[in-house]
């Protein structure tokens, strides 16, 4: 396994650019199983969740070619099962349930079980696969669903759930007669699936509401030009939030600002000035940042993916910040470990108290999820001294080559193996 090292203290300066959102990148290659053909799907971001998901549709019959155009074959389909191997890996993978009962009437998929920010249920996604004519037989941690026909149905969700509305609409487009999903989830990558379905043919009104109002078409086909996949707000918030920890000055071109307004409104009243471009975003920090308070929320309100960067910043803050998480139960395990650079946090149910000093210290930290291990790097940017961050695999998921786009803006980072001790290779890794 690999760790990064930082030699921190060193404020950020220059342009990077965005990737392709990972949260709808992962839906829309489950979806072109609705469409059998070829498909191209461009600005596809070089993540391990990319190629797990083009793992499990290659063992489903969908021969793949990787790259920043993707090319993905779903005139086949010989097996429909996401394996447990794959999903407790990777539990998006729980997005081929809907495109396989819309398509082949049947499939089986392990339910994805826990992870480390919190239980993570599909009841959701269930019920309202259910309204659409689906039954399911849960069986060895297994859900067993089969359909003799999908038909549109009125489905109120009890939670916005991301990855629950794209289940329900990626059926629902297939289904016979309209279906409305009330309260669903309103991301951006829940608009970019939505909008890459109608490139396929789909139906779909209400895009980016709450509302969606779907009516089944008899099928679908491959669309002629190749879809361009949504800016990441998150992995833009993340380098917004790196320039806020360890001050300087710098850009993330090839964006949407108009997705990530909670955040930049946050890093503004935190004392960095940012500038809006019509696809870029500059973050200025100089002086002393303020402590703030924030409640994670529902799109558009600030991201839970984006709650362990700020704390990091928080740190940075001279005072008092609170941040109060409402979407997962668990998803303050950064915390602890931002505790071993030096950082005050106390944590009391899903508020975090952060008593911020304006500094943080070296030390080598564990990574236990995507943003956590994420926030981690961001402390270590801003530590004088060398800092490690380990069990980065976590990271790899969902950010395309952060220690390259790190070092474009002159941090002193890099990435070894984690038996790598000697001081002489870990100050070679910094400037390989
Ligand atoms: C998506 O996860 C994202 N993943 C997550 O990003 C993100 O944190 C989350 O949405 C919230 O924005 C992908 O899009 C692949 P939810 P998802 O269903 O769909 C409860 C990252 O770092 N719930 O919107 O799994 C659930 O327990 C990842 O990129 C139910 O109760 O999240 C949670 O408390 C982490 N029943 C809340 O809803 C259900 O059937 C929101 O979950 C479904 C969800």
């Amino acid at each position: 396994m690999d760790k990064i090292v930082i030699d921190g203290g060193v404020p950020l300066h220059g342009t990077l650019s965005a990737s392709g959102a990972k949260n709808a990148a992962l839906p829309i290659l489950f979806a072109t199983l609705l469409a059998p053909g070829e498909h191209r799907i461009a600005n596809m971001p070089k993540l391990v969740d990319v190629s797990e998901t083009l793992s499990l549709l290659g063992r489903i019959g969908c021969p793949s070619l990787a790259g920043s155009t993707t090319r993905i074959d779903t005139s086949r389909v010989v097996f429909c099962e996401a394996p447990y191997d794959v999903v407790r890996k990777m539990r998006a993978s729980v997005l081929v349930l809907g495109p396989l009962l819309a398509r082949e009437g049947t499939a089986r998929v392990s339910l994805p079980g826990g992870c480390a920010i919190g239980v993570r249920p599909i009841d959701q996604h269930l019920k309202g696969l259910e309204a659409l004519g689906c039954r399911f037989e849960l069986e060895g941690g297994y859900v067993n669903g089969s359909t003799d026909g999908l038909r549109g149905a009125e489905i109120h969700l009890d939670v916005p759930t991301v990855t629950g509305t794209e289940n329900i609409v990626m059926a629902a487009v297939l289904a016979d007669g309209t279906s409305v999903i009330h309260n669903a989830a309103k991301e951006p990558e829940v608009a970019d699936v939505c909008r890459f379905l109608t490139t396929l043919g789909a139906r779909i009104e209400g895009i980016g509401t709450s509302t969606l109002t779907i009516d089944g078409v008899a099928r679908l086909s491959p669309a002629s030009r190749p879809y361009r996949i949504v800016p990441d707000r998150i992995e833009t918030g993340t380098y917004l939030c790196a320039a806020a920890t360890a001050g300087g000055d710098l850009e993330v071109l090839e964006t949407d600002p108009t997705l990530i307004t909670a955040v930049t409104e946050k890093l503004t009243e935190a004392g960095c000035t940012v500038e809006i471009g019509p696809r870029s975003v500059r973050v200025r920090r100089e002086g002393p940042l303020h402590p703030i308070e924030v409640a994670t929320a529902a799109y558009p309100g600030f991201p839970t993916d984006m709650q362990a960067q700020l704390m990091t910043v928080a740190c940075m803050a001279e005072g008092r910040s609170v941040i109060t998480e409402t979407i997962f139960e668990n998803r303050f395990m950064h915390a602890a470990e931002l505790g071993r650079m030096g950082a005050h946090i106390e944590t009391q149910g899903n508020v975090a108290t952060v008593h911020g000093t304006g500094r943080l210290m070296s030390s080598p930290v564990m990574a236990s999820d995507l943003r956590a291990s994420a926030a981690l790097v961001l402390a270590g940017l801003a530590a004088e001294g060398l800092t490690e961050v380990l069990r980065i695999y976590h990271l790899d998921r969902g950010y395309e080559d952060m220690v390259g786009k790190l070092r474009g803006v002159g941090a002193r980072i890099g990435r070894v193996s984690d038996e790598v001790r000697d001081e002489a290779r870990l100050q070679q890794a910094l400037s390989a």
